[in-house]
């Protein structure tokens, strides 16, 4: 069967087509239907089986006679290391982990937050967690304390897993105090801490709730893998929303397994026993599915990459990576692509290195700029594909099935809907448009295996944010349009999240932390183009009356103060004093104008604007910052 018929039976026989995806996975017991709908629009997936996902993702490859394959590489450059640990050898570990935390109470439902760079170790808490039906909850290393105290509280993790530090080029960063730190601020207090003592930092241990990784396990029997429901979590991620409060995305067990079984092949032409490469972060989504999950369920090898494109050490290194662990899928952001091009426009450095191993390059996180395409595709020569998804679905919305039926690929586009997403484009009404208009995309419910169930403890958020707007919808949150083939186009979000080097971010977050600095009286941060990270996030203030203060004292408090609150990830860097900010004759600030303004981009103006002379003053406040430069 082709695409377009896989697709078909994906829509009009959703049961049936994901019954029979689920063959690729072992169950404890097996699903007798796939879609259970009677609370519809909560859907769930694979409801009356139980299985475990460390089982899939380790055990049943070891009794097959994977254990001596490589399962993980971690490729450090950052630390100058390499290892290579087994399907056999990381059994051992997860089980021992497993063990170890169920002996201190850690049971099936438990929340545990993981804080931890790439380390393999990071893959080993995840699994571990994954073994004993816990719920991990991964928070990102470049989060600052405040924020991961805010996940704490959410998500009320029994334990918390850690590393004492993340290497970043240049500088150590100090996990451990970050971590006690976020303690100290969150009103619930985790049963105890495993800390991972890396050589490049040891950390201080808390007496009585600190352990230390080695001791911790060192004499733990195994544990068993404990079957769960395939509607029962198996981990939350939180990720930006347009308020300060981040969303907690749940992934429900069974769809999880199923989707990312059926993308490893169909999607990224992966076997068994091959090696996959997502450069990203665990933290993110995108580490979720295919630095853990995916690659493992799928009995191939998984590369846990701890460096950057360029300066680990050179611009070279991601050709290094390829050739020396014959990686045959490569995935990553197009901002990585942006930054080795930067340094090595003429890709002289490919040249030094066998690429004869890779046959695909996958790009997404961000919208993919035809000129980053092309010259991936020239220097590496082989296809580049782009593909759409987002933290709440897990996996690809849309993309080209390359191990399926290779699709044309229009530069440009993410090219077409995977199995059990119909996307349709609307307007404000809840329209469907016509192929070429641009609208909101929305997703007509419900939505396939392994996408967002529900948000943690959060069901009328969850309602509000995705299901209201266009009823009998998701809402993507990204505006777009179809082409007559049926290619998505993703121009941009409609919402007030920005896209920072692949990485999601909340304005609104930002303007509570700038709103929190005694001068500042009225603010708004916008998202103006970058050419490195897509977009970089740009502060406006209003101060106080009375405030008489250097302005660039307060702008810079107030980088810092962001950076302080939300962390280094939040790439916040500029701010600038305004007298007034544009509003509508509501008072809604005009965002979307002061980004075109910024990016020197023609604009209408609002025809609800209040005073119009507001946006010459924005004009004027942008240019010394060299933005707004349209003549
Ligand atoms: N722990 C602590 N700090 C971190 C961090 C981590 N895990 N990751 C990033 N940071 C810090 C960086 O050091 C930087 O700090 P600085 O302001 O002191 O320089 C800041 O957060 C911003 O990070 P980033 O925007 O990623 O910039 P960068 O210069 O470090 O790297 C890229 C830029 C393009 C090389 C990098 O973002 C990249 O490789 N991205 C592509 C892969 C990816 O992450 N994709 C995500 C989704 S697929
Ligand atoms: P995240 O949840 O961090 O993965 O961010 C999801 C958002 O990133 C999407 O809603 C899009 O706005 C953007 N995004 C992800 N992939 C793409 C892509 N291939 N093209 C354009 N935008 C993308």
């Amino acid at each position: 069967m082709g695409y377009a018929e896989i697709y078909k039976r994906s829509i009009t026989d959703r049961n049936a087509f994901w019954m029979d995806q689920a063959g690729a996975i072992d169950w404890v017991t097996p699903p007798t239907q796939a879609l259970f709908d009677d609370r519809a629009p909560i859907y769930e997936w694979f409801a009356d089986a139980e299985v475990n996902t460390c089982f899939n993702a380790l055990d049943r490859h070891v009794a097959a006679g994977r254990g001596d394959q490589v399962a993980v590489i971690h490729d450090s450059p950052v630390t100058g290391t390499k290892t290579h640990i087994t399907y056999a050898q990381m059994l051992d570990r997860v089980s021992r982990l497993a063990g170890a935390l169920a002996a201190k109470g850690v049971s099936k439902g438990d929340r545990v937050l993981i804080y931890m760079p790439m380390v393999p170790e990071a893959l080993v808490a995840m699994l571990a967690c994954a073994r004993l039906g816990a719920i991990h909850s991964v928070v990102f290393g470049g989060f600052a304390a405040r924020e991961l105290a805010t996940r704490i509280d959410d998500a009320q993790p029994r334990a918390i897993i850690a590393a004492s530090c993340g290497i970043e080029p240049g500088r150590v960063v100090h996990y451990k105090p970050l971590l006690d730190g976020a303690i100290d601020m969150a009103t619930h207090k985790p049963d105890f801490c495993v800390i991972f003592q890396r050589e490049q930092e040891r950390a201080e241990l808390i007496p009585g709730r600190d352990h230390d990784w080695d001791a911790f396990q060192k004499d733990a029997t195994p544990a068993d893998c404990v079957p769960v429901k395939g509607s029962d979590p198996a981990y939350i991620l939180y990720t930006s929303g347009t308020t300060g409060q981040p969303k907690g995305v749940i992934r429900a067990t069974g769809g999880h397994l199923v989707a990312l079984a059926w993308t490893m092949k169909n999607l990224y032409n992966v076997n068994p026993g091959e090696v996959f490469w997502t450069a990203s972060d665990v933290g993110w989504v995108v580490g979720h599915s295919y630095i853990c999950y995916g690659p493992l369920i799928h009995g191939a090898t998984t590369l846990v990459f701890e460096g950057k494109p360029v300066g680990t050490p050179d611009a070279g290194t991601f050709w290094r990576v390829i050739e020396e662990h014959r990686v045959v899928s490569f995935f990553t952001a197009p901002t990585a692509f942006r930054a080795i091009k930067r340094e090595d426009p003429q890709g002289k450095l490919v040249g030094d290195y066998d690429l004869s191993s890779l046959r695909v390059l996958y790009l997404a996180g961000e919208r993919a700029d035809p000129d980053t395409i092309l010259w991936a595709q020239d220097k590496l020569g082989v296809p580049v594909i782009d593909h759409w998804w987002q933290t709440e679905t897990g996996w690809a919305i849309a993309g080209n099935p390359m191990g399926l039926e290779p699709l044309p690929v229009k530069i440009g586009s993410p090219s077409v809907p995977m199995p059990g997403h119909e996307i349709h484009i609307l307007d404000e009404g809840g329209n469907p448009l016509p192929p070429g208009e641009l609208g909101a995309i929305a997703i007509k419910l419900p939505l396939p295996p392994g996408t967002l169930p529900n948000l943690w403890n959060a069901e009328d958020r969850f309602r509000k944010s995705y299901l209201t707007t266009f009823p009998g919808y998701y809402e993507t949150g990204d505006a777009g349009y179809l082409d007559e083939d049926g290619y998505v186009y993703i121009m941009a979000r409609t919402d007030d999240v920005i896209n920072v080097a692949g990485h999601r971010l909340s304005t609104g977050a930002m303007e509570e932390v700038l709103a929190s600095h005694p001068d500042v009286g009225e603010c708004a941060v916008i998202g103006v183009s970058d050419e490195l990270k897509g977009q970089l996030p740009l502060g406006l203030l209003c101060l106080n009356a009375g405030v008489t203060r250097d302005h660039a004292e307060v702008t810079a408090e107030c980088v810092k103060l962001v950076r302080e609150r939300i962390g280094p990830v939040a790439a916040f860097k500029h701010a600038v004093v305004v007298d007034r900010l544009p509003k509508t004759r509501s008072g809604k600030i005009l965002r979307a104008t002061m980004v075109k303004i910024a990016d020197g981009e023609p604009f209408n103006m609002p025809a609800t604007i209040d005073d119009p002379a507001i946006l010459d003053e924005i004009t004027a406040a942008l240019k010394p910052l060299g933005l707004a430069a349209r003549d």
